[in-house]
């Protein structure tokens, strides 16, 4: 039987990429005070180990946004559940995802932002799935592309479970994660990285899991 979930990328893989992405943030902003607006919840995890790569008196801020539905084909409106707590009119802004896919939420969401008129507006977000992109978007962070499957962990959760999974995931068999809701827990014990031997690497379905 095929796997049911692989590790897409560890722990280590993230915390170098999340470094080198602080690194090149604090190097871009050199000398000023950006405000990096996470995008609830997905992002949060994210969020918290990317502000502290940054050697730069960053602020940071929430967003909580639910789908609306599709206003037409290509673009997509959301609701704003959480606003930002600060007037970004001035400001530097970078916007924080877990994950760009279509892009439709993002692009709303751009437009909205634009419309306080900040100095500047950039995107970082630590998945790109960009072969399904609909929304023509400029990500000017990236830390990793993501192929068309299913991802969690790392904030990404199927149903609320498994944002804090270490690493991201992807979902081979959707199916198997259904019949076995707990098919993922060997992955909260480790399994990520060579060193790290507790645990998974990948399952194998209901019968594989233990
Ligand atoms: P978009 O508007 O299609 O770009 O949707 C982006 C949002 O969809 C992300 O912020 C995630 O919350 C969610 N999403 C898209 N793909 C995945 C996935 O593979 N796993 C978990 N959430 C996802």
């Amino acid at each position: 039987m095929p796997d049911a979930a692989k590790v897409l990328y560890s722990k280590e893989d993230i915390r170098r990429r999340v470094a080198e992405l602080g690194r090149q943030i604090t190097e871009d902003y050199a000398g000023t005070s950006p405000v990096l607006i996470s995008l609830l919840k997905g992002s949060s995890v994210f969020l918290s180990d990317l502000f502290r790569e940054i050697r730069l008196p960053v602020r940071i801020d929430f967003m909580a946004i639910s789908p609306y539905g599709e206003a037409s084909e290509g673009a997509r409106v959301v609701r704003i559940v959480k606003d930002l707590e600060q007037d970004i009119g001035g400001e530097d802004v970078i916007i924080v995802e877990d994950i760009v896919d279509t892009g439709l939420t993002l692009s709303y969401l751009m437009s909205t932002l634009r419309s306080r008129r900040p100095h500047s507006i950039e995107i970082c977000t630590l998945l790109d799935r960009s072969v399904v992109r609909i929304a023509p978007l400029e990500v000017r962070y990236k830390g990793f592309d993501c192929p068309e499957s299913f991802v969690v962990g790392y904030g990404l959760d199927i149903d609320e479970r498994w944002r804090n999974l270490p690493g991201v995931l992807t979902i081979e068999d959707p199916e198997a994660l259904a019949a076995n809701p707990d098919l993922l827990i060997p992955f909260l014990h480790g399994g990520w990285d060579a060193e790290d031997t507790a645990g998974a690497g990948s399952v194998a379905g209901p019968e594989g899991a233990r």
